[in-house]
């Protein structure tokens, strides 16, 4: 296994492979048109669901989360998340100052740094992701990144920030009593604005709802619940492309200044 995802991530970040996963090309030449592309699919669509699962798990795995590009360079291979970023900033965070939760190894922080926000800290609880995203940061020189290794619940900020980002971490959180607490904690946090990518209730009228899903607890939310938290207008939803991590997603931006 380790000696897998060393091969792969020797490929990973080669120069050949940064060229040609560049920011100008984020996916292989007429891949999706290719034979092999096509068999592949036919193939994987015919294995059973819990295998497929188990397979993306450990392909998880093999395959790091991000791919972190600082200036349109890739500093390290890995799932493209561009898009998703493009959703979380329409607009370049210039001059802003993000917080990202559960920022694994620290993509959204290297891309807003890129396009000029003024300082970006991630915190995540797993160790290893955030020694790796530092060590980039350093080899590059970057100064307006900084990562920390916390778990968000014992973290004592004692600021705030412009933007705060709690993507794709509420579904984690178990217990509708501990994600509660996160998002206060996330409110207190933040200045202008936070952003949340949250799984949706697969039931249209519940706010939020436990899904089980091969032994894993996951809390899905609705916007329905920020806007009865928040008020409607200080609250707006859009679905992500499925393209970004998967189905059924929702990005829900609350305004806090809004009034
Ligand atoms: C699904 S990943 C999402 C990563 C990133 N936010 C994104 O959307 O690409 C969830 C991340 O949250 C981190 N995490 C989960 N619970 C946490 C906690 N209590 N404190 C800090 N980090 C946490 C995990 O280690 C993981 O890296």
């Amino acid at each position: 296994m380790s000696l897998l995802r060393r091969v792969v991530s020797t490929i990973g970040n080669s120069d050949w492979n940064r060229r040609f996963l560049s920011n100008k090309r984020t996916s292989p030449p007429n891949g999706e048109r290719s034979y092999f592309f096509k068999i592949a699919r036919y193939l994987w669509r015919r294995f059973p669901q819990p295998l497929r699962y188990r397979f993306w798990l450990w392909w998880g795995e093999v395959l790091p989360y991000q791919r972190i590009i600082y200036r349109g360079k890739v500093l390290r291979w890995g799932r493209d998340r561009t898009k998703a970023y493009r959703a979380v900033f329409p607009t370049a965070p210039a001059g802003e100052s993000i917080l990202d939760l559960g920022c694994h190894t620290g993509f959204y922080c290297f891309m807003a740094a890129s396009e000029g926000a003024k300082h970006c800290l991630g915190i995540d609880h797993v160790a290893s992701r955030i020694k790796e995203g530092m060590e980039l940061a350093a080899r590059e020189g970057i100064r307006n990144v900084e990562l920390v290794a916390a778990d968000v619940f014992d973290y004592d900020l004692p600021r705030t920030f412009d933007v705060v980002l709690c993507l794709n971490l509420l579904h984690h959180m178990r217990s509708i009593e501990r994600a509660e607490a996160l998002i206060e904690k996330v409110y207190g946090w933040s200045r202008e604005r936070i952003v949340f990518i949250v799984l949706r209730p697969r039931n249209a009228s519940a706010t939020y709802e436990y899904v089980d899903e091969y032994g894993t607890r996951y809390l899905h939310f609705s916007a329905q619940y920020f806007r009865d938290k928040y008020g409607t207008d200080r609250i707006d939803e859009s679905l992500l492309d499925p393209g970004c991590y998967g189905a059924n997603r929702s990005i829900i931006v609350l305004e806090k200044c809004k009034r």
